[in-house]
């Protein structure tokens, strides 16, 4: 009797055997290998998650955006439960130590940047001069009137024009985007989720359905086949090499970080900045974004630009050092801080952009297995959880659940 129910049931699990299989391993690919493998249908005796990463997990945007989350995010349809879900993630796995998740205050600060000889000479004179006493108590002065928060101190008093709050600590954090996508990929393999590193070149399918993946192997370079009935497309801005008709673009932003001079306070900070002539040669306001992070960090990125077109893999981008140096001298033209810091990183990469506007797309797709969760534009690291879960259900539970996702349908932008 014990027997042959324990037999049914398996015999059931075995008609139900899923071979599912996730192309790209940025932060959407890995936060989604995490839900599939943490749900309480997956069972690592019965059936396979492949991660299929072409060359190293977040090495893309997913590894160098700013990592800002934010509940006036959009869309709203899915930015609540995605920003929650980071909350709970960083509580299970130690976030705040393993990934750099906190609470941050968050701002538009306008200000006119100094010019390089005149922010030197003004440091100089300000360390050796009689007069720091009034000349601070000046600055405080004039910070207060322009609305500046006390403890966001590392600015140039004289350079800042105005401040309005965007968000606060119960609204706005952040993660370091690289340390969370390598968790999220670590969590799910120690669940039983194999990460394979080759690049897609196709999903087969038959009588409309699913059945395998051809990809090249990074290793060998050769041709290989892993079999699927679920097949699951979060390549970002590469999703259109797989799959032609999905209306994503690709749009490249530089980005750069400091560590400061000394430890500042914790401040996501979008800004527009007159800069002085000597020190810019394309633009007269730049609009940088400054995200102070844990343990001294502090990023900083550029607007986008379209000169060079998306390369086939994420080590081939190149990087236009003069578009790195002019964020390093704007964000310095405001702050001593961050003007007498060390730069530690200075790289580029690709935004999936959703050509028909809106975006992302999550959900099936005309194809019977096949799912998409691609196009998060520059909301994707606080979209990323959000977007697994759902992802999960649909594959587990044949629906969602947690959300009503059907405006992001990808059969709508299709
Ligand atoms: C400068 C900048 C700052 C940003 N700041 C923020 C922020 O503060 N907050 C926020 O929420 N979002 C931010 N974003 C947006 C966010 O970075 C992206 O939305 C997100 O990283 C997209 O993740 P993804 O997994 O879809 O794509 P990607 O990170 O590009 O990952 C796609 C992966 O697919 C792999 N791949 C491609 N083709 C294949 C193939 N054929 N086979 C196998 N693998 C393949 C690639 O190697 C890559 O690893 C920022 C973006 C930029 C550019
Ligand atoms: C599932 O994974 C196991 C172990 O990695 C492998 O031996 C098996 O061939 C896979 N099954 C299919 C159908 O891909
Ligand atoms: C990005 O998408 C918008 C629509 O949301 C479109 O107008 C714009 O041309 C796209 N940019 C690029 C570089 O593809
Ligand atoms: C889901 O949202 C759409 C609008 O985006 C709405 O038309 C629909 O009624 C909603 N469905 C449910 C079940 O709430």
């Amino acid at each position: 009797m014990l027997r042959s129910t324990s037999l049914l049931s398996r015999m059931a699990a075995t008609d139900q055997k899923k071979n599912i299989v996730i192309i790209g391993g940025g932060i959407i690919g890995s936060t989604t290998a995490y839900f599939l493998s943490h749900h309480e249908k997956f069972d690592k005796e019965v059936h396979n998650i492949t991660l299929l990463e072409a060359t190293k997990i977040a090495g893309g945007a997913s590894g160098k955006a700013g990592g800002l989350l934010a509940l006036w995010a959009y869309p709203s349809c899915i930015v609540p439960l995605s920003y929650r879900l980071h909350k709970e993630l960083a509580d299970k796995h130690g976030g705040a130590e393993r990934w750099g998740y906190r609470a941050v205050h968050c701002g538009q600060l306008d200000a006119r940047g100094r010019a390089p000889s005149n922010s030197k000479s003004t440091s100089n004179s300000n360390k050796n001069s009689v007069s720091l006493q009034k000349r601070s108590e000046k600055a405080i002065g004039l910070l207060r009137a322009a609305g500046v928060p006390k403890d966001l101190d590392w600015f140039a008093a004289e350079s800042i024009s105005s401040y309005d709050e965007m968000g606060d600590l119960s609204t706005t954090a952040q993660v370091h985007p690289y340390q969370f996508t390598t968790s999220m990929a670590s969590l799910a393999e120690e669940q039983g989720v194999e990460i394979i590193f080759g690049s897609a070149t196709s999903i087969n399918q038959k009588d409309g359905a699913v059945n395998s993946v051809t990809y090249n192997s990074k290793e060998t370079g050769e041709s290989k086949q892993i079999e699927a009935d679920t097949v699951i497309l979060t390549a970002g801005p590469w999703t259109r090499t797989i799959w032609p008709t999905a209306p994503i673009s690709a749009l490249r932003a530089h980005s750069v970080t400091i560590r400061p001079s000394r430890p500042v306070s914790a401040y996501a900070l979008f800004t527009s900045i007159e800069i002085p002539k000597p020190v810019s040669r394309r633009s007269k306001t730049a609009t940088p974004e400054i995200y102070a992070r844990p343990n001294n960090e502090v990023y900083a990125c550029g607007e986008g630009d379209t000169l060079i077109p998306l390369p086939s893999s994420t080590d081939l981008v190149q990087v236009d050092q003069s578009r790195c140096q002019d964020i390093i001298e704007q964000v310095g033209s405001i702050s001593d801080e961050l003007r007498d810091g060390e730069v530690t990183a200075r790289q580029a990469c690709y935004l999936p952009n959703v050509s028909l506007g809106g975006g992302p797309m999550i959900g099936e797709t005309g194809g019977k297995g096949l799912l998409i969760g691609a196009g998060h534009t520059c909301w994707g690291i606080q979209n990323a959880p959000g977007t697994g879960k759902v992802l999960s259900e649909m594959v587990w539970e044949g629906k969602v659940k947690s959300a009503n996702l059907s405006s992001l349908d990808p059969r709508k932008f299709m």
